[in-house]
């Protein structure tokens, strides 16, 4: 696939197919991102993937705390504030996003149902979790950005589809526990990866971007 195509048809996708993806081609997704370029060449990216009865088992604790009405901890701190420009735009994808599915996504028992449904990946075959040294800065950060953006981009040049998700980090320590990871690292992101469900309209849902000049300005 073309690299502008690859970048402008890549989209979150929130439904799966059930049948895993090969080894070889997970395998081959994640060296690809190791060729995204990071703060002098430090790579400080780690990955884990989590399938089959493991990822079972790791939906159903990340659930059970979800229901225990147990307090986020995430490793990044959720922003808890936004500049109301930002804020605007985020209501608005709420709001067209909650139309497609007939729901209210800002309504506590919506909101704790989309929760539990990223905990259970969104039905993928596997999760991504994306960890570094938790002594590492901000750079380190943007290094995982960039990984996870090549991770997807080739998961989609692959004919696969995948979600990136800062809720999986929810339970930072419970799920660096279970997936026997120090918790002298910082869990980063989670992805659900697998193959498309395209009958279902969660996946019909394309969001759209401001207008170039609104984020571009020219000193010349
Ligand atoms: C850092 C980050 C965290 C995100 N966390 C979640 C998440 O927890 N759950 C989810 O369903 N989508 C999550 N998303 C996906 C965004 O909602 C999505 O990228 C955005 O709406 C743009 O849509 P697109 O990916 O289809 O282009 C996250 C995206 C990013 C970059």
């Amino acid at each position: 696939m073309e690299a502008i195509e690859c970048i402008k048809t890549r989209m979150s996708i929130r439904k799966f197919r059930h049948d895993p993806v090969s080894k070889n081609i997970l395998t081959e997704i994640i060296n690809t991102a190791q060729w995204s370029p990071s703060y002098k060449n430090s790579q400080t990216w780690e990955v884990v993937i989590v399938s089959g009865k493991k990822k079972e088992e790791l939906s159903n604790l990340l659930v059970r705390l979800l229901e225990e009405g147990k307090t986020p901890e995430p490793d990044i701190p959720e922003a808890l504030s936004w500049p109301p420009d930002i804020e605007e735009r985020i209501n608005e994808h709420m709001k067209k996003r909650g139309a497609l599915l007939g729901v209210d996504l800002n309504s506590p028992e919506i909101k704790k149902k989309s929760k539990a449904a990223n905990f259970r990946f969104y039905g993928a075959p596997h999760g991504i979790f994306l960890f570094h040294d938790s002594v590492l800065n901000e750079w380190s950060i943007f290094n995982a950005g960039l990984f996870a953006q090549s991770l997807m981009l080739a998961a989609h040049a692959h004919g696969l589809g995948a979600v990136p998700q800062a809720f999986l980090t929810d339970y930072s320590r419970e799920v660096k526990q279970f997936l026997g990871i120090p918790d002298s690292k910082r869990l980063v992101l989670g992805i659900s990866i697998g193959y498309p469900d395209t009958e279902n309209a969660i996946n019909t849902y394309r969001t759209t971007r401001v207008e170039t000049d609104k984020i571009l300005r020219w000193v010349e």
